[in-house]
């Protein structure tokens, strides 16, 4: 433990914007982070949680994420519901070992009115309770794990991005007609990657697919994927499926091409695979690789091209899926703060009933009963375009 690095952000400043980063504290005595007394004849400050991993494989997710999220602030005045905003960030970590404690902190010592992030389905399933009975909104801005907005979900907890079964199950069909022969399943050993071989297989198998072997690689941990590419191998497949993510996915996609895999034996994955800072890592390696996922910086609409200007801009990099959830959900709290009859948890999550339809760059999405995001999902493939590799959009996924 120890993880938990605090950020003050205070932006609104006589209506102009401060983009400050202050260190404001860590460990046990953390400072407070930053003014609530903006005066704003609105209601004053909001105090918003941002909890995203700084450490770890996940850490460049959680920097996108709080990229996309101060994109947001910077283009509304800093504001949300008309009111400024002081942004605390905490230390998700790897997993619910940090996130836990992290989340806890934001609500019972910094007294956040909601929290935002979460990168990881293990921390989100692992804080679910306490936001549950905590009475606090949390907004998901990645974590996928299917229970979320299932079995466990909760009128507190709504999710800005996907669930793990949606995203992968979207792929199954057409990689069953693509495919020549049968497919290996391979994925990080935690909930997110159990989830993503369960919902691929699902819509695969139920497409007329056939399984040539599945394995579970230990989260984290995992750098020399040789062992695991040698079976690959062993079993025959025509083609290969795969969740991974951040530092993760750059290994598995350039060792599986360095291994003489990519030429003979199709890829296939969730968009994380190659999304981002990871397929600039991954560069030639990842050239014809195939994805689901609800984003690309390659959507051909007027929403989507001002976005990544704009996040090219102040981010100095093409955004990513995990930039757009963060920013969408300083969307959706700009409108349920600025319909919300106050600040407690009750009212907010009323509030979050009725924000309708978010314009994003995404495409336009709205909250399903579940409070997941019910969207459209794209088929991607990596093609190297002016020097760099991205993923061009190829089709849409029923
Ligand atoms: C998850 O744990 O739900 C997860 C993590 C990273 C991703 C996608 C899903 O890129």
């Amino acid at each position: 433990m120890g993880a938990v690095s605090v950020f003050s952000l205070t932006r609104t400043i006589a209506g102009l914007t401060l983009g400050a980063l202050v260190l404001a504290g860590c460990g046990s005595s953390l400072g407070e982070s930053g003014g609530s007394q903006s005066g704003d004849p609105s209601g004053g400050d909001v105090k918003i949680g941002l909890l995203v991993p700084l450490s770890g494989v996940y850490a460049p997710l959680g920097e996108d994420m709080r990229a996309g999220f101060e994109l947001y602030l910077d283009q509304h005045d800093g504001k949300l519901g008309g009111r400024g905003v002081d942004l605390v960030t905490a230390d998700e970590g790897e997993g619910p070992q940090t996130g836990v404690p992290a989340a806890q902190k934001l609500v019972t010592q910094d007294q956040v009115t909601a929290v935002v992030g979460v990168v990881n389905s293990a921390t989100a399933l692992g804080v679910r309770d306490f936001f549950h009975e905590s009475k606090k909104p949390l907004l998901i801005a990645n974590a996928g794990a299917d229970d979320i907005t299932g079995a466990r979900k909760s009128e507190y907890v709504w999710r800005t991005s996907f669930s793990n079964g949606d995203v992968s199950a979207a792929l199954g069909p057409a990689v069953a007609e693509e495919a020549k022969g049968s497919v290996y399943l391979i994925a990080a050993d935690y909930a997110a990657g159990k989830e993503m071989v369960a919902g691929f297989r699902k819509g695969f198998e139920a497409a007329g697919g056939k399984v040539a072997g599945e394995k579970f690689t230990p989260f984290g941990k995992t750098q020399d994927f040789q062992p695991y590419l040698s079976a690959i191998r062993e079993s025959g497949a025509d083609s290969v499926y795969a969740f991974y993510a951040g530092a993760e996915a750059v290994n598995f996609v350039k060792q599986y091409e360095q291994f003489g895999l990519a030429d003979k034996t199709s890829l296939y994955g969730a968009g994380f695979l190659t999304e981002g800072g990871v397929l600039a890592a991954q560069g030639k390696a990842a050239v014809g690789v195939k994805t689901s996922l609800h984003y690309s910086t390659e959507l051909d609409t007027a929403r989507n091209k001002e976005f990544v200007a704009a996040y090219q801009k102040s981010a100095g990099k093409p955004p990513t899926v995990y930039a757009v959830q963060a920013y969408d959900a300083a969307a959706v709290l700009d409108k349920a703060l600025s319909k919300a009859d106050g600040d407690s948890g009750e009212d907010l999550v009323k509030a979050l009933g009725g924000v309708g339809s978010i314009d994003s760059p995404r495409g336009p999405w709205k909250f399903d009963a579940d409070h997941d995001a019910q969207q459209t999902y794209y088929l991607r493939e990596v093609r190297s375009g002016a020097g760099t590799a991205v993923n061009a959009v190829v089709g849409e996924l029923g």
